[in-house]
């Protein structure tokens, strides 16, 4: 039993040994001394800056402290370094967690993980990176975007998947699996996974239509054509498309000297069969769609590093219209137990302390204003008994205009 404690615990201990946080930042006081804003929108006044706040409703008042974009319209650019990394033969995990206290409109809410060298004050839109993943919203377009840099251009995956936009605060998760196989997680639950190479256009397609090819000249691809068996009947055409019609009669007072000689006039046919078209028949030549023939193409590269980076930095590069979103909670680490752990552990407990916070906040909120609106309608009431007063006594007096003229 002991022996097997132990090696419980060895192995535990082995676990954790063997996997790695390359960068950790959950927003304690003293984050501005690894956060570096960029100087890139300061000539043009643009740039936007970080609030350090838990926001208006939270579990825990400093745990629950993160960086929040504070004024509206404007470019936050900031970038935290950590010491060099690959994460070949490893999994690569990008947490943070995304709270849209302004319940976002249009803005970008998504984090940047990228190589050295960095000129922090330069960072900008253009700068290198290696992969671009979060939320994004902007009326009706919603994604979540997970971008990767392959061979210095950025690619975009080619699958949707939805955001959260609540007000409440959400953890975003990705993942990239040695075995070039991705996740993207929301409150750890996965909303898309697959292959780097089928879910990106990464490399260049592994086959393609043969070029020394085309389809044949004498290629039959009709299908149907007209019974060549078949003949016209010889009176098809006896039966004319208009008629005279059978129910006109010439008009009592025509005249045949001045008005010529009267006739019906024409209508359609109800006998008339159209024109002959013979019937349609499988045509005895028909081959079928041609079909290119494929060929290896030659300029495809296989490539089983696609997953690979060497990152350097952490960044939020991010134009916001309205405001509010609070990030905090970030990890980057080779070890997907850890996400998960944070993820089944204190986050799930802040999510559902905010939740609370915020519902008994309007609750307090809706009281107030009931009991401000009772108030106001009971001084509206007595207001109104003290006119009946008035307006008694106006009877009374029945002297309107000096009455008003005192009031003045
Ligand atoms: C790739 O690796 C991950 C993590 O080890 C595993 O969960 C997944 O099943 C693998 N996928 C394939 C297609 O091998």
């Amino acid at each position: 039993m002991k022996a097997a404690l132990l090696a419980f615990a060895l192995f535990g201990l082995l676990a954790f040994a063997s996997s790695t946080v390359h960068f950790q930042e959950d927003f304690d006081d003293s984050w501005e001394s690894r956060w570096v804003y960029s100087t890139h929108d300061d000539a043009s006044g643009n740039a936007g800056k970080f609030a350090h706040t838990a926001g208006k409703y939270f579990n825990d008042a400093e745990k629950d402290k993160g960086i929040q974009t504070s004024q509206d319209a404007r470019f936050y650019k900031l970038s935290a370094k950590f010491p060099k990394f690959t994460n070949k033969d490893k999994p690569l995990v990008i947490q943070y967690s995304v709270k849209h206290e302004q319940s976002q409109d249009c803005g970008g809410a998504y984090i940047k993980v990228g190589p050295g060298p960095l000129d922090q004050e330069k960072f900008e839109g253009e700068t290198k990176y290696n992969v671009m993943f979060g939320p994004d919203v902007c009326g009706s377009t919603k994604r979540v975007h997970f971008i990767l840099n392959y061979k210095g251009e950025n690619h975009l995956i080619k699958r949707e998947v939805r955001p959260e936009t609540d007000i409440y605060t959400h953890l975003y998760t990705a993942v990239l699996f040695p075995n070039q196989t991705y996740e993207i997680r929301i409150d750890n639950e996965v909303k898309q996974s697959g292959s780097l190479i089928e879910d990106w256009d990464l490399l260049a397609p592994k086959q393609i239509p043969d070029p020394a090819l085309s389809k044949p000249a004498d290629w039959v691809d009709e299908e149907y054509i007209d019974d060549p068996e078949a003949k016209k009947p010889e009176d098809w055409d006896n039966t004319p498309k208009q008629i005279a019609d059978p129910e006109a009669k010439k008009p009592e007072d025509w005249d045949d000297e001045l008005d010529g000689e009267w006739e019906a006039p024409m209508i359609a046919n109800p006998d008339y069969q159209g024109e002959w078209q013979a019937p349609r028949v499988k045509n005895p030549a028909y081959k079928g769609p041609w079909v290119h023939p494929l060929i290896d193409n030659p300029d495809y590269v296989a490539d089983d590093q696609i997953y690979v980076f060497e990152n350097e930095y952490v960044g939020f590069e991010l134009w916001q219209v309205k405001t509010g979103t609070i990030f905090d909670h970030i990890l980057i680490t080779d070890d997907l137990a850890e996400a998960e752990a944070f993820a089944t552990g204190y986050f799930a407990e802040q999510q559902k302390g905010e939740k609370a916070a915020f519902e008994k906040q309007e609750e307090e909120r809706n009281k107030a204003e009931e009991e401000e609106r009772k108030k106001r309608d009971a001084e509206t009431q007595e207001a109104d008994d003290d006119d009946d007063d008035d307006d008694d006594e106006d009877d009374v007096a029945d002297d309107h205009h000096g009455h008003d003229h005192e009031d003045l």
